[in-house]
């Protein structure tokens, strides 16, 4: 039957993809790009990534649908290139999906999602979906989302990387949980990336998670670097100080993301937002210079004045 929704909504994509021809990723920014080296591999990412949990999450209403393609699209000109995503983020995955196919120039992208479920057999049938949803034939990552039933879906993950349809397994954990666990399944599973929570006031990650992530060659995706947004409640009507703004970093939101991309053994961050501006203003922290190690923790005392 003739469906007049999916038709406007694809004529609404066309007309888009014309104004927002995906012209040259190149020319997006010429300072060096902050980039780190998955260490099984070698590889290189750029450090700053995208999460989509809650941001992607909007249904189908074609205005949010096209703020999503302008988001995404601003994402990858700025030189970004990781996506996390979950089958847990409602319709994140297939709104990805959407928008990739509506963006021009073919984007080199690092996609990341994830299989969450009690059960091996769902998890399987989780995975084609999120092949399908995404529009693609490999994934980069996929990861156990919140360690459930990893036994078993790291079975089929590795059978998966096996067969080439993923190049790179994992599992995550956030908000500081189950870190015993992970603790284990770091030393005794051969994962190549591990995704947990660690931001300039959730620090505990630093005692134990990234030095051994480092030991064992362990690629580190970090969650929630804004504390779900809260950290911008503390730095409100305050500007940046001057000793930060003379290290080139700019904005709290710089500020915050330099914090976790400067610590050694952080691969990549990832960010959500459902905003254009908030995305520009995010993909500024990939390039510019790191802070030492002295600055980092001038960074994280400073903070702690402000909560
Ligand atoms: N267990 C897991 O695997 C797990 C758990 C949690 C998260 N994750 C992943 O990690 C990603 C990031 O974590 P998160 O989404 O929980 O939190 P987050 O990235 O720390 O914070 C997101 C919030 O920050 C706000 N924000 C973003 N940029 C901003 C800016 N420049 N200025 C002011 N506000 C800004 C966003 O609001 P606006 O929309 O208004 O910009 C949004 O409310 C998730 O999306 C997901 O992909 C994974």
């Amino acid at each position: 039957m003739f469906n007049r929704r999916k038709f406007l909504l694809l004529s609404l994509f066309t007309l888009v993809n014309q104004i927002l021809s995906f012209s040259s990723f190149a020319s997006a920014d010429s300072r060096k790009k902050i980039t780190k080296f998955i260490p099984n591999t070698a590889e290189a990412v750029p450090a700053i990534g995208m999460g989509t949990w809650l941001t992607f999450d909007i249904g189908h209403h074609s205005d949010e649908v096209l703020s999503r393609i302008q988001i995404l699209k601003t994402f990858l000109e700025a030189g970004g290139s990781v996506i996390d995503s979950s089958p847990m983020y409602g319709s994140a995955e297939k709104i990805i999906g959407i928008c990739l196919q509506n963006i021009q120039g073919n984007p080199k992208i690092f996609s990341a999602s994830k299989v969450w479920t009690p059960l091996q057999e769902h998890g399987k049938q989780q995975i084609e979906n999120s092949f399908r949803l995404w529009g693609l034939d490999r994934f980069s990552l996929l990861q156990v989302h919140n360690l459930v039933n990893y036994k078993e879906h790291l079975q089929t993950l590795t059978k998966l990387k096996s067969e080439k349809k993923i190049k790179y397994i994992g599992v995550t954990t956030s908000h500081g949980n189950k870190h015993s666990l992970l603790i284990d399944i770091m030393n005794n599973e051969p994962i190549d990336f591990v995704q947990f929570t660690y931001n300039i006031t959730h620090d505990e990650a630093e005692h134990i998670l990234l030095p051994l992530a480092n030991r064992k060659k362990i690629a580190v995706i970090i969650n929630r670097p804004f504390d779900g947004g809260n950290l911008f409640r503390h730095t409100k009507n305050k500007t940046v100080p001057d000793w930060a703004k003379q290290a080139n970093i700019n904005t709290w939101s710089e500020f915050f993301l330099k914090f976790i991309i400067s610590h050694p053994a952080v691969t990549c961050v990832i960010p959500a937002t459902s905003k254009i501006k908030h995305m520009q203003e995010n993909m500024q922290s990939l390039y510019g210079t790191l802070p030492s190690q002295s600055l980092r923790l001038r960074m994280k005392e400073y903070f702690k004045t402000l909560l």
